[in-house]
């Protein structure tokens, strides 16, 4: 049984840094294989709290090996930065990190494009993290710009990126931009990411073999998704989504682990749902309820600090993700956040012109234009974050994870309470016994 996946099933943010932590006990190897640093994932313990960007978040447990594999993008020295960070407060990163070849490299230029393009865009922003995930990814696709982390180890890098300089002069400035602000020096960055080069050197290497060699001998992988599943490029709530497949379809291509592998996928949810940046979000509270979960959840981006727009759980949402990722069971996170709530409201269906639906709709304007129909539930006045077992949950609360179970499909195995990797509920208390 070598390998479990842990995947968001709304729009990020659902706490997935927490559950891969926790789940890194049981595990040999935890692999993130989609996204950059546009995640952000946040790992308290012991009262500190650490915030991951491209190293996964199984780092805590140096005798777990730690991949960042072929379908992440990497900005260098963004990397080297959190390495350090991790580094200065006691957490052993040497090893036990193993960077992939053939990840793609995010260059300055893709910052600039990622900037232009969000402004430029007529109508509603996507509101990326700005973070030139899109661009890297696009000249993945279009292979002619790109440089993988491979190659600046190659005698022919100081050409690739002075090419590659020379036509995105012109197509910044084809985009409005002024050489002035943008300022590409191909022997200046050429120099700069030599130096990356030199001291990521000792983190890369070929993680696709790697992993194969390792579920063939049977060790345990646990693969951490970035993002959420509704932000996935081609499943989500395009164009308003990430440039990459952040549902449970993007193990395979991500990590190059056939997904015959991953025996187990464990989808996580908040207990209400949150979104950053653009595009239509149904059940969104733009009132004094979701002010309510904004304040009392930290709803604010942990890359960015961008105030999350907070809503009602959707299941119509999270039932197709489940099943796009091939969910067995579910995390609901961040439960204590609706204490106090006198009345909790979950979105079954949808009406869109007048017809009652349970699909989520697959163009984005449809979904501008659905109606949740809510189900109404009793709250619960009392804080929960100190309880640690299934049973102590009030009825309320209790009753709310059922109808999440039954409405999404999945059965309930873990509740988070709190941020603290202890503030957590196993459904079969094995781990609270
Ligand atoms: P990720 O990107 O999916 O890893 O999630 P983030 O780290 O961006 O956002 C989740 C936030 O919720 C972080 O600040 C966590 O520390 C926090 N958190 C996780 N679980 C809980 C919980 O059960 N209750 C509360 N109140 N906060 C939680
Ligand atoms: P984690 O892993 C929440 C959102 C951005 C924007 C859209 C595209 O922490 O859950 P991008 O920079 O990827 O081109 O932005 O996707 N987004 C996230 N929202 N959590 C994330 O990651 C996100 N990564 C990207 O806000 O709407
Ligand atoms: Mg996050």
């Amino acid at each position: 049984m070598p390998a479990t996946s842990v995947v968001g099933l709304q729009w990020g943010d659902e706490a997935k840094g927490k559950i891969v932590d926790i789940l890194t006990e049981r595990n040999d190897i935890v692999v993130r294989y989609q996204g950059g640093a546009n995640a952000g994932h946040t790992v308290v313990m012991d009262g500190q709290t650490f915030k991951l960007s491209l190293v996964p978040s199984g780092i805590f447990r140096p005798e777990v090996q730690c991949v960042i594999a072929a379908g992440v993008v990497i900005n260098p020295p963004s990397l080297l930065q959190e390495i350090e960070g991790l580094v200065s407060r006691g957490i052993q990163v040497s090893k036990n990190l193993m960077v992939s070849t053939r990840a793609h490299l995010i260059f300055p230029w893709h910052f600039e494009e990622d900037r232009l393009m969000n402004e430029s865009t007529s109508g509603e922003a996507i509101g990326t993290t700005m973070r030139g995930i899109g661009p890297c990814y696009r000249d993945k696709v279009g292979r002619s710009y790109a440089i993988r982390l491979g190659d600046m180890y190659r005698d022919n890098f100081a050409d690739r990126v002075e090419q590659i300089v020379a036509a995105k002069r012109k197509i910044l400035t084809g985009l409005g931009c002024t050489e002035d602000s943008f300022l590409l020096d191909a022997k200046k960055i050429h120099a700069q990411y030599c130096d990356y080069a030199e001291r990521l050197r000792p983190f890369v290497g070929d993680t696709t073999a790697y992993l194969l060699d390792a579920v063939e001998a049977n060790k345990k992988v646990l693969f951490e998704g970035a993002q959420g599943a509704l932000l996935d490029i081609d499943h989500g709530t395009f164009p308003f989504v990430t440039s990459s497949n952040s549902s449970g379809v993007g193990v395979p291509s991500g990590s190059g682990v056939p997904g015959r592998w991953v025996t187990k996928v464990l989808g996580i949810v908040k207990a209400y749902c949150t979104r950053v940046g653009g595009g239509p979000f149904p059940t969104e509270q733009d009132n004094a309820i979701g002010q309510h979960i904004r304040e009392k959840g930290n709803e604010y981006g942990t890359v960015t600090r961008r105030p999350r727009r907070c809503g009602w759980f959707d299941v119509v949402a999270a039932r197709y993700t489940a099943r796009l990722s091939g969910v067995d069971s579910l995390a609901v996170m961040l439960l204590d956040v609706l204490s106090e709530l006198p009345e909790l409201q979950i979105c079954t269906a949808y009406e869109l012109d007048g017809k009652r639906i349970m699909n989520f709709p697959d163009h984005v304007e449809d979904l501008r234009r659905v109606v949740p129909v809510y189900e109404s539930m009793p709250g619960w006045q009392e804080e929960i974050s100190h309880i640690r077992r299934f049973a102590d949950l009030p009825q309320q609360a209790r009753d709310y994870l059922d109808r999440l179970s039954v409405l999404v499909g999945r059965p309930v195995e873990v509740v988070s309470v709190g941020p603290d990797r202890q503030q957590t509920i196993f459904a079969n208390d094995v781990h609270n016994a």
